[in-house]
């Protein structure tokens, strides 16, 4: 059946400016981690894709090694993109990522140029095609000059197979060199990717906000939930349809222990105190905090979107709950 998209689906979600640049994101992104491999149901994949667009959801985040197998992610959006998506293509922004392995061999890893352009190539054939909107170093690496990677990425925008760059999993003094090196480059650089969540405070450590906020680039929090920790999934047990049983790879079982449990419902409770669920809580905690753009969430069922994109009724927190979550989530 053919899909078309709601007339009204830009009517509630906020876009947010990354940085200074003039690409705006919405609150809320869907990433394809997990959920869009060879593994998973293609017409479920579909329904999340549909719910999002439908929802304001424009921002659709992948990577080269998303799957299982690597590559089956990029190969699936493609395919939906293809087949219901494409008179859309330009209200999407399609991200995608090289850093992490995806290749055997010496150029298949990490970030020289042979690897970055390589990936790409390979990304947009799998997706079907000509350009990414944004094209992210997926991680650091410290045995590659920062100037060749930074100068690869020149390349990419410069060829035209992606419209602007990020970099993911950089702290802020990293990013500070590269992005004197792009602002040289004049290469549109303009979002971050870090992990941030109620219980994984390191952005707030490795000084990558701060340096986003001075720098004036954006930033895109990813695994806002904690993978579902931070939501109502694991209260009771262990679901036969969550990540933990239906992956184990990111998400292990043992990180469903009795201290967990006992912080998740506490802050269930302050949740519910603010008429939100956790999960909407744990985005409105993340979207809260200075110079975040997007909080780029996962799911598993389209259901979970649209409870996930409630988060920005309720944005603001008193400091009593700020001061509360912090020492729960010690
Ligand atoms: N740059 C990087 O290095 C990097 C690394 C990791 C991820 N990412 C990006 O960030 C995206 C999000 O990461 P993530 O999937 O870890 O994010 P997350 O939002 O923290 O976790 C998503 C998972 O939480 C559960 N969930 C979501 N909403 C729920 C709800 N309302 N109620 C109950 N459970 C809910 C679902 O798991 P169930 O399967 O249990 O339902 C879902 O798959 C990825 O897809 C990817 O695009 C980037």
């Amino acid at each position: 059946m053919k899909y078309v998209a709601d007339e009204k689906r830009y009517d509630s979600m906020q876009y947010n400016k990354c940085g200074e640049s003039g690409l705006k994101l919405p609150a809320v992104s869907l990433g394809l981690w997990h959920n869009f491999g060879d593994n998973a149901d293609y017409e479920n994949m579909c329904k999340m894709c549909f719910t999002a667009f439908d929802n304001g959801i424009t921002h659709f985040d992948l990577a080269n090694n998303y799957g299982p197998e690597a590559g089956s992610a990029e190969r699936n959006f493609g395919k939906i993109l293809n087949e219901h998506l494409k008179s859309y293509r330009d209200e999407m922004v399609i991200s995608t990522k090289a850093g992490y392995y995806m290749w055997q061999g010496p150029y298949g890893d990490f970030g020289s140029r042979k690897y970055l352009i390589a990936s790409l190539d390979q990304s947009l054939k799998r997706m079907n095609v000509d350009y990414v909107d944004i094209f992210y170093h997926h991680r650091m690496d410290k045995d590659t000059p920062l100037y060749e990677t930074m100068w690869a990425l020149d390349q990419i925008v410069k060829s035209g197979k992606a419209l602007y760059v990020g970099l993911s999993n950089y702290d802020g003094k990293t990013m500070k060199e590269a992005s004197d090196i792009l602002r040289e480059l004049r290469c549109p650089f303009v979002i971050n990717q870090n992990r941030y969540s109620i219980f994984d405070r390191t952005p707030e450590q490795n000084g990558i906000i701060d340096a986003a906020v001075t720098e004036k680039k954006g930033m895109i929090i990813f695994s806002p939930l904690a993978q579902g920790l931070l939501t109502e999934r694991y209260l009771k047990g262990i679901p036969d349809d969550s990540r933990v049983k239906t992956d184990g790879r990111f998400l292990k079982e043992n990180s469903v222990s009795a201290d967990y449990i006992e912080k998740a419902i506490r802050l269930n409770e302050i949740a519910k105190e603010r008429g939100q669920t956790l999960a909407q809580m744990a985005l409105s905690w993340v979207y809260a905090k200075e110079g975040v753009t997007s909080v780029l969430i996962g799911a598993s069922k389209p259901q979970q979107i649209k409870e996930n994109i409630g988060m920005a009724n309720n944005s603001t927190f008193t400091k009593e709950e700020l001061e509360l979550i912090d020492e729960i989530s010690k």
